[in-house]
């Protein structure tokens, strides 16, 4: 049984999508102390921003004709793959950034995308597999605020994990991460706090079910 993990904030040890996930592995450590977490993080280490032109433009040359940038975006892809295969539940931390999804998260999508066994169309053998995603925004764009609507990261993040890849998903969104800091949010301050208590109970009651989920509790 293993953990995959995946962190893309670009804030470091500040980063609030990182505070929840620790959430969620600390439960999943507590149930199962001896499985291997391997973990990536883009936002420290991103994948090159060519990579995914690379790979792609690897389907219109023959193998043994590939550049060695070619075969290099092929084996990444390759490598980012595995690590999703190999795991049997999974952590993926991705803020809001700009209204939309981090960069670093989508060129990995992107790549992923290249290895022949997640192409569009091939078999979903990620399916079923448990995931946690954990998301952080500093406003709030629900019903009834002006911006409503406006997180273009959260709907596209669920397509993917949970629509095309067919993982078993759940979400745990924290929001108004940026009251403390913009002082034009100030008067939200309670209702931030409150957001971010039950943020931090689903991160942990999400770590608990991935855990339960694998079997990881003893019983
Ligand atoms: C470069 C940058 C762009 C951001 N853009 C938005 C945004 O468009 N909307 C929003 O609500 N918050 C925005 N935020 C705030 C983040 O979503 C918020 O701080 C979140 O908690 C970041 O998560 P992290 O600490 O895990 O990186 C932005 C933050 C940064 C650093």
């Amino acid at each position: 049984m293993s953990l995959f993990r995946l962190d893309t904030s670009i804030l470091g040890t500040r980063s609030t999508t990182g505070t929840l996930a620790d959430l969620v592995e600390q439960e999943w450590r507590a149930a199962a102390p001896d499985t291997p977490v391997a973990r990536r993080h883009l936002g420290a280490d991103p994948l090159p921003s060519t990579a995914w032109a690379t790979a792609v433009a690897t389907a219109f040359v023959p193998p043994d004709r590939h550049t060695p940038e070619q075969r290099e975006a092929v084996a990444l892809a390759a490598t980012l793959t595995d690590e999703l295969v190999a795991a049997d539940a999974m952590i993926f931390a991705a803020p809001l950034y700009n209204f939309g999804v981090s960069q670093h998260l989508k060129t990995w999508v992107d790549v992923v995308f290249t290895d022949p066994r997640m192409a569009p169309g091939a078999d979903r053998i990620l399916a079923g597999k448990p995931a946690v995603l954990v998301t952080a925004r500093g406003g709030a764009y629900g019903p009834g605020m002006p911006r409503d609507g406006w997180d273009h990261a959260i709907g596209w993040m669920r397509r993917i994990f949970s629509d095309v890849w067919g993982l078993d998903l759940s979400v745990v969104e924290r929001e108004l991460t940026l009251v403390g800091i913009d002082p034009a949010l100030a008067p939200l301050a309670e209702k931030a706090e409150r957001i971010r208590s039950a943020a931090e109970d689903q991160a942990r009651a999400a770590g608990r079910r991935l855990a339960l989920r694998e079997g990881a509790f003893p019983v």
